[in-house]
C-alpha cells in the first residue's frame, strides 16, 4: 500500500481552537531544567475542584536536571509520585525520589571515578545507568527503563532501589565494566498482563550486530532469543508492545555522529521512515531461549517515537498506532554554539540541553498490518493544525476491553515556538527532503501553543483539543480512569504543565477535553524539570508480592565473565566504525540512551 504523507491534506471541520493561548505567540518558557530535585511535598488545589473519584497514584520519571546544561537526558533519573485524591487536608502529596542505584551510591562515594561523554556517564563499574526514561507498574511492582541500561525495579511506595531485573550474565553486554556493563534493553517493555510477564528488545551497540527479545515473568530467568530477519542497521529500538499472540516494536531515530562529541555539528538528518517488527509468541513458545526465532519487518513513512497496538489481534491482523515524529530529532540539542534561524541569535541559557521537539502538527498512523507476511492492510495519518510539538501520549490500559484496541490516545505537546528553530536544524531539514507533514517553507511564523488533544482513532480524526497558556510546555499526560468506570477511557487525564510562572498539574475529564482542567494544584515547593514517561499505579494492598533480586556477588560474577565477550565486540565496533568511517557512513559507536 502506498502511503504518501507529503500529500496529505489536513483534516477539515473538527471543534473549534479552544483554550487561553489562542491567537497569541508562545515563547517556550525557561524554567525547564530548574528542577527542585528530591523531597516530599504537598500540592494546592489552587483553581477548581480535583474530582474525588480518581484513586491511586501518577508516576513520573525523568533526568534531575537542576540547571540548564548539556543534554536533557543526561541526568540522573528522580521518580514522582503523585497521589491522585486528596488527603485530609485538601492537598495533594508527592514523593519525589532518587532512583538509588548501586552506582549512584558509588558516585557519591566516589565521584572522581566518573566521567561524561556526551551523555552518557562512564566510570570502571561501567556505563552508569540512569534509569530516567520510563516507568511502568504491573502486579504492584514498579519498573523503571532506560535504553542503555537493565530495567531496575524500585519500590511502589517508597520509590526505594529495589534491584536491577536480570543479572549482567542474563543480558547480551556492549561495554565492559564491573558492575554495569552497557546492557542496551528497551526502555518501554511490552506489558504482558495474562501472562504476568515483560518483553523486552535487547540489542547490540555493534552495528548489525544481534538483536534479541527477552521475556521475564517477574521473577526468575530473563529468556532471550535472538532475532532474524532485520534488513539493515539500526539506531535504536526504544519501545515495544504485546498483543495476545504477538510481540511488536519499532525503531527510533537517534543519530549519533562522534565528531559532536567533539564539537563539530551534525552532517547528517535521522532517518525519515519506521521499521517495525513483529515476533509471534507461537514461535518463541516452541523455540528454547538462545535458538534464533524469525521476525516479519514493516517499512513505513515518517519516522515514529512511539507505539501502541490493541491486544485483540484475532486473525492474525495488528492494529497498530505509531506515534510519527516528523522533523523531530533528539539528538539536536540547543548548545552555547546554536543560533536561532529566525534571529540568528544565540539562545538563552536556559534552553540548553532542549532537543529538536517536532517543529509539525501532532501526527499518529494508524496501519492495520497482516502479522505473517507484514502486508499494510489499512493505512491513514491523523493529525491537526491545532497540535503542534508533540511529546507524549497517555491511554487507558486498565481493563482487558480498554487494551483490546486503543481507539483513544490523549497526546500533549509543546507547542511550536518559531526562534526554537535552530539554524543547526534548518540545515538538516530546511529543504523538506525528509518525509514530513508541513514544509519547512511554510511553517507558521505565529508559532503555536502547548496544547492536549484527544485522538479518536477509531474515528481517524482529532475531536477535542485545549490550549495552555501562552509559554506552558506540556507534558508528560497520564490517564486516570474513573473509579466507578462505565468503559473503556471513562476517566481523567493529569497533565504536568510547566508555566511561565511555575510547574502545575492539572486534570482533565478525559471526555471533555475542551471544557478546559476540571482542577489546578501547584505549590509545596514542587519544581520538577521537563520530565520524561509517566504511568497511572492503582493503589497497593499490602508489602511488594516477591522477593526478587539478583545479588550484588552475582552481578559482579556475570559482569566480569561477560568481559572478553564485550571486549572483543568494541573491538568488532571499532573496526567496522573506522570502515564506515572511511567509507562516509554514519557510526552508531555510542548508543542512545533514551
Ligand atoms: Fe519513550
Amino acid at each position: 500500500m502506498d502511503i504518501e504523507p507529503r500529500t496529505r491534506a489536513p483534516p477539515t471541520g473538527g471543534v473549534e481552537w479552544t483554550g487561553e493561548g489562542d491567537g497569541a505567540v508562545p515563547t517556550l518558557t525557561r524554567n525547564l531544567f530548574t528542577g527542585s530535585g528530591p523531597g516530599d511535598h504537598r500540592l494546592d488545589v489552587v483553581e477548581g475542584h480535583w474530582p474525588d473519584d480518581l484513586d491511586g497514584a501518577v508516576l513520573i520519571v525523568g533526568p534531575d536536571k537542576r540547571e540548564p546544561g548539556g543534554h536533557w537526558f543526561g541526568e540522573h533519573g528522580v521518580l514522582c509520585r503523585i497521589d491522585c485524591r486528596p488527603g485530609p487536608d485538601g492537598r495533594l502529596g508527592v514523593r519525589a525520589r532518587r532512583v538509588d542505584t548501586r552506582v549512584a551510591r558509588l558516585r557519591d562515594r566516589m565521584p572522581w571515578l566518573f566521567t561524561r561523554v556526551a551523555f552518557a556517564e562512564l566510570s570502571p563499574f561501567g556505563v552508569t545507568n540512569l534509569a530516567n526514561t520510563n516507568v511502568v507498574v504491573l502486579d504492584g511492582r514498579c519498573f523503571l527503563g532506560y535504553d542503555a541500561g537493565r530495567p531496575v525495579e524500585v519500590d511502589l511506595e517508597t520509590l526505594a532501589h529495589l534491584t536491577p531485573v536480570g543479572g549482567n550474565d542474563e543480558w547480551h553486554l556492549g561495554a565492559p565494566g564491573v558492575l554495569e556493563p552497557l546492557a542496551s534493553v528497551t526502555a518501554h517493555p511490552g506489558l504482558a498482563r495474562d501472562e504476568r510477564a515483560l518483553y523486552f528488545v535487547n540489542s547490540s551497540i555493534v552495528p548489525g550486530g544481534p538483536v534479541s527479545v527477552a521475556r521475564w515473568g517477574l521473577s526468575g530467568p530473563v529468556e532471550r532469543w535472538p532475532v532474524t530477519g532485520i534488513g539493515g542497521p539500526i539506531d535504536s529500538i526504544h519501545d515495544v508492545a504485546v498483543t495476545r499472540d504477538h510481540v511488536v516494536f519499532c525503531d527510533l531515530p537517534f543519530v549519533v555522529e562522534p565528531e559532536t562529541f567533539r564539537g563539530g555539528r551534525r552532517t547528517r538528518p535521522a532517518q525519515d521512515v519506521t521499521h517495525l517488527w513483529i515476533v509471534a509468541k507461537a514461535d518463541l513458545r516452541s523455540t528454547p531461549p538462545g535458538s534464533p526465532v524469525p521476525v516479519v519487518e514493516v517499512e513505513l513513512p515518517l519516522p515514529t517515537g512511539h507505539l501502541s497496538v490493541g491486544e485483540d489481534d484475532a486473525g492474525g491482523v495488528l492494529t497498530v498506532n505509531l506515534e510519527h515524529i516528523p522533523f523531530g530529532d533528539l539528538m539536536l540539542p540547543l548548545d552555547r554554539e546554536a543560533r536561532s534561524h529566525t534571529t540568528g541569535e544565540p539562545y538563552d541559557v536556559a534552553y540548553e540541553g532542549l532537543v529538536a521537539l517536532a517543529p509539525q502538527p501532532g501526527a499518529v498512523g494508524r496501519y492495520r498490518i497482516d502479522a505473517t507476511t507484514g502486508a499494510v492492510l489499512d493505512a491513514e495519518v491523523v493529525w491537526d493544525d491545532r497540535f503542534w510539538g508533540a511529546v507524549l501520549t497517555t491511554r487507558d490500559q486498565s481493563t482487558p476491553a480498554a487494551r483490546a484496541s486503543v481507539d483513544d490516545l490523549w497526546y500533549s505537546g509543546c507547542g511550536y515556538d518559531p526562534e526554537l528553530v535552530s539554524e543547526d536544524w534548518w540545515r538538516l531539514y530546511g529543504d523538506g527532503a525528509c518525509h514530513h507533514l508541513v514544509h519547512p517553507d511554510e511553517l507558521p511564523p505565529e508559532g503555536r501553543p502547548a496544547s492536549i488533544a484527544h485522538f479518536d482513532m477509531a474515528a481517524g480524526k482529532v475531536d477535542d483539543v485545549w490550549a495552555f497558556a501562552p509559554g506552558a510546555a506540556a507534558t508528560p499526560p497520564t490517564f486516570v480512569p474513573r473509579r466507578d468506570q462505565s468503559g473503556p477511557g471513562d476517566g481523567y487525564v493529569v497533565v504536568l504543565v510547566h508555566t511561565v510562572e511555575r510547574k502545575e498539574l492539572h486534570v482533565f475529564d478525559s471526555g471533555d477535553l475542551g471544557r478546559g482542567p476540571l482542577a489546578v494544584a501547584a505549590g509545596g515547593g514542587w519544581e520538577p524539570p521537563l520530565l520524561l514517561h509517566s504511568c497511572w499505579a492503582p493503589s497497593r494492598t499490602g508489602p511488594r508480592p516477591s522477593s526478587y533480586r539478583v545479588p550484588l556477588r552475582r552481578d559482579v560474577a556475570g559482569a566480569l565473565r561477560g568481559l572478553p565477550g564485550t571486549v572483543a565486540g568494541m573491538a568488532r565496533m571499532a573496526r567496522m566504525a573506522a570502515s564506515e568511517g572511511r567509507a562516509g557512513g554514519q557510526s552508531n559507536l555510542a548508543r542512545p540512551v533514551s
